[in-house]
């Protein structure tokens, strides 16, 4: 079970709302795989997503590239993880992260497809792709958690 869902972000604002619509979409469980280059706007959209649970200023949510990983507290918990300094799967499963289906949070991965490997099946992929203007967002979900948050993020949006 694959859908998938392109929408282009021409400013900064337009991830701001996908953020925020995602964030709305997080439930326990929901692993949301962020891939994109340096600068494509994962930790942007993060922040977003972050923000608009209630519990944390947008500001407050920071790029987690050298703490690894960083806990938000909210009506639904999230742990926002950043890959890009793990080796590989292995380095991921062995900092406890895994195995993620049974997390009582939703979790946020940046550099997702470092870590594919370690990642549940159903996962909500979010690939961000510079573009002109802005950026362009490629929503691809694998299962039934992850077509439900596609589903609700579409609706909202
Ligand atoms: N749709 C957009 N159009 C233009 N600029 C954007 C858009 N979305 C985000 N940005 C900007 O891109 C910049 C980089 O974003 P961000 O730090 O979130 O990238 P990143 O993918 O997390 O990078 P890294 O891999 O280095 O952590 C930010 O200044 C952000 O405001
Ligand atoms: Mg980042």
């Amino acid at each position: 079970m694959t859908a998938a869902w392109t929408l282009d972000l021409p400013d900064a604002e337009a991830t701001r709302r996908l953020g925020q619509a995602l964030g709305r979409a997080l439930r326990p469980g929901l692993v949301v795989a962020l891939e994109g280059d340096l600068g494509a706007g994962k930790t942007a959209l993060t922040k977003a997503a972050i923000a608009a649970l209630g519990q944390v200023e947008e500001d407050d949510v920071v790029s987690p590239t050298f703490v690894i990983a960083a806990e938000y507290p909210g009506t639904r918990e999230v742990l926002h993880v950043d890959a890009y300094r793990l080796a590989g799967p292995g380095a991921f499963v062995d900092l406890g992260f895994g195995p993620l289906e049974a997390c009582a949070r939703a979790v946020i991965i940046e550099w997702a497809d470092r870590v594919a490997a370690a990642l549940p099946g159903d996962r909500l992929t979010v690939r961000l792709a510079h573009a002109d203007p802005g950026r362009r967002a490629t929503l691809e979900a694998s299962g039934p958690s992850s077509t439900a948050a596609l589903e609700a993020v579409r609706a909202a949006l």
